[in-house]
């Protein structure tokens, strides 16, 4: 996610803002971006620069042009959302005559709409990000006022989704305005200064006094003042505290690992990934997805390659796509795909997931898929990688950088788009009727707060896995939509607890695995919902009793009310009912917390687990 600094500060004490930002971008590199940029108001002029890359190129910039001595400034490392990494989609974005300079991180949802306003008046955009909207509606909302907050609040109102802008302008000192939606912002303050930042290590080495802003809030910073308001104009507050985390705990937000921070920021991760994705009639648009209609409607088989989780998350989103558009939909790990001859044609789509878009097993599967005629969507979360540059369309995931190795947050996200995708072809196709689609969209909405209602009861989970820091062996079983979610449990414990986990289809249980079973050994059963179909529940439920009965500690996963699974079960962990083919947002949920808890309490890195890569970029 894009970091964001801002300070007002005095020359009387003789600090410079370009510093104090140029510090805050630096404590807020952990968060990963891909280009930087400043801008400050000095003697009545705006001055600025931006650059690709990484913040030393920002910095070699500065030294060969040094921006004037200023006192007000404002800073951003990008990662990229609309627009690929390039100087020009770097933020700051100028308004009108350059005077104003916005910086932003979100997505507005509404930006087209917008832009299309803007251009028929005659706005020529620099960039092809939504953040330049802002700017320049924020430059005539100015010069409609004269009034930089105001402006603030005009701009505010018109927009939809998530941001947190700021910005400064030339004829107006001392001052940085801001307003927030959906995304973070936190006030630090200083004595005779004030600083901004999209979390508290913006200016941890200044103060350790906060204000964490309400939603739909307007802040202007000066020196000596902090003023919050609403969107309309009345006064409002903020929640003050104190903040006691040393540099490196407060880039964890207070968390003892990323993957521990990364798995709190799913619920954003899938709202975000949902984001801007339906046009004013409530229809499913996916408009990065630049693949002839005709050719969509024409596929007969769609193809998922990915290594690692987000094989798993094409594994959950197989049941979906089949089922919503009755296209065959195979999953194959993209380093066995091109060596078994694979039969793909041009009417085959290839779905290509991968959080980073360097895995190189990946590249070389969509390479050999593009040589065969086929046509490649990439589902990917990092802007301008190699997989959505190599592939005909991309479908980003907006999970924002994950920087532990064992991925979190990026599955759920992967699910979500791969759930538009399959939703998008069903309504293209005819497989769907507009209001079935806009019900199944109206269901993913509220994953997020189901997401964070299970994290928020997940203390018995940790519990649990402290107490289980011993344990030699775990299995997992799952039926449906449940077997990847069981494979992924026991990967993300392999790959940060170092203990032996298996993931299986639960019928498979009685051709071999139970063999395994012997008394004591844990075993984790994620249960579909009751209102399943075909009898997958009682299936399930006779699994959890065969294992049961062999001694085994039966771990299940069960929806709230589900009362069935009770007297089998050694523990009940309980997710909010969801639809069955959403329900892997919920029920992995547990399995991260369990690996990540048991982990930390074995004293190892969780970040870092020995031997893995976050990104594996060779064969
Ligand atoms: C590596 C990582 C895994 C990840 C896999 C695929 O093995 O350690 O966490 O799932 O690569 O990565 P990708 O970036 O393509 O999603």
């Amino acid at each position: 996610m894009c970091g964001i600094v801002g300070y007002a500060g005095t020359a009387e004490a003789g600090v410079q803002s370009l510093d104090v930002v140029l510090e805050g971008l630096r404590r807020l590199e952990y968060r990963g971006y891909d280009s930087a940029g400043v801008a400050l108001q000095s003697g009545g002029e705006l001055v600025w620069a931006k650059r690709s890359g990484k913040l030393a190129r920002l910095e070699e910039a500065l030294q060969e042009q040094p921006l004037p001595a200023a006192t007000t400034g404002i800073g951003h490392t990008r990662w990229a959302t609309h627009g690929g990494p390039t100087d020009g989609n770097a933020h700051p974005h100028l308004g009108g005559d350059g005077r104003v300079a916005v910086i932003h991180n979100g997505i507005i949802e509404n930006f087209a709409a917008l832009k299309n306003e803007l251009t028929a008046d005659g706005v020529v955009f620099a960039s092809q990000t939504d953040t330049e909207v802002a700017a320049h509606l924020l430059a005539r909302a100015y010069a409609g006022t004269s009034d930089l907050v105001e402006a603030m609040r005009v701009v505010a109102r018109r927009l939809e989704g998530a941001f947190t802008l700021l910005a400064v302008h030339a004829d107006v000192p001392d001052t940085v305005v801001a307003a927030r939606r959906n995304s973070p912002l936190v006030v630090g303050l200083g004595e005779g200064a004030n600083y901004l930042g999209s979390d508290v290590a913006a200016f941890i080495g200044h103060t350790r006094e906060a204000i964490e802003m309400g939603q739909d809030q307007v802040v202007v910073i000066t020196p000596h003042s902090v003023e919050i308001t609403d969107f309309d104009g009345h006064p409002a507050e903020g929640k003050a505290y104190h903040v006691d985390w040393d540099a490196a705990a407060a880039e964890k937000g207070g968390f003892d690992s990323f993957m521990a921070k990364e798995i709190s920021e799913q619920p954003h991760a899938v709202a975000d990934t949902l984001l801007g994705r339906t046009d004013a009639a409530g229809r499913l648009v996916l408009d990065e997805l630049h693949v002839d209609e005709a050719l969509l409607r024409h596929i007969d088989k769609i193809v998922v390659v990915a290594c690692g989780t987000a094989a798993y998350a094409g594994s959950v989103a197989r049941y979906a796509i089949e089922h919503w558009c009755r296209i065959p939909c195979e999953v194959e790990l993209a380093h066995e795909f091109r060596y078994r001859d694979p039969v793909v044609n041009d009417r085959t789509l290839v779905v290509a997931i991968s959080q980073s878009g360097e895995t190189m097993d990946t590249i070389m599967a969509i390479r050999h898929a593009r040589e065969q005629g086929a046509r490649v969507v990439a589902i990917c979360n990092t802007q301008g990688s190699t997989i959505p540059r190599e592939s005909d369309a991309a479908l980003y995931t907006h999970a924002g950088p994950e920087i532990a190795v064992a991925s979190t947050k990026a599955f759920l996200a992967q699910i979500t788009a791969c759930y538009l995708l399959g939703l998008y072809l069903a309504q293209l196709r005819g497989n769907k009727f507009a209001d079935e689609v806009a019900e199944i969209l109206g269901q993913l909405h509220a994953m997020p707060e189901k997401i964070q209602s299970v994290l928020d009861a997940m203390e018995p989970v940790r519990r649990m896995a402290r107490s289980m820091a011993d344990t030699r062996s775990v299995l997992f079983l799952g039926r449906h939509v449940g077997y990847p979610v069981a494979m992924e449990g026991a990967l993300k414990l392999k790959e940060i607890a170092y203990i032996h986990a298996e993931g299986f289809a639960a019928g498979e249980l009685k051709h071999g695995p139970i063999a395994l079973i012997e008394p004591g050994l844990p075993v984790f059963v994620i249960v579909p919902s009751p209102r399943s179909r075909d009898s997958l529940h009682a299936k399930v439920v006779s699994n959890i009793q065969e294992i049961n009965a062999r001694g085994a500690r039966t771990i299940v996963i069960a929806e709230e009310g589900d009362d069935e699974v009770v007297p089998f079960a050694s523990e009940v962990i309980r997710v909010p009912a969801t639809p069955t083919l959403l329900a892997p947002l919920v029920t992995v949920v547990p399995l991260q917390i369990f690996a990540c808890e048991l982990a930390t309490a074995k004293g190892l890195d969780v970040d870092q687990p020995r031997n893995l890569a976050k990104s594996v970029t060779v064969e």
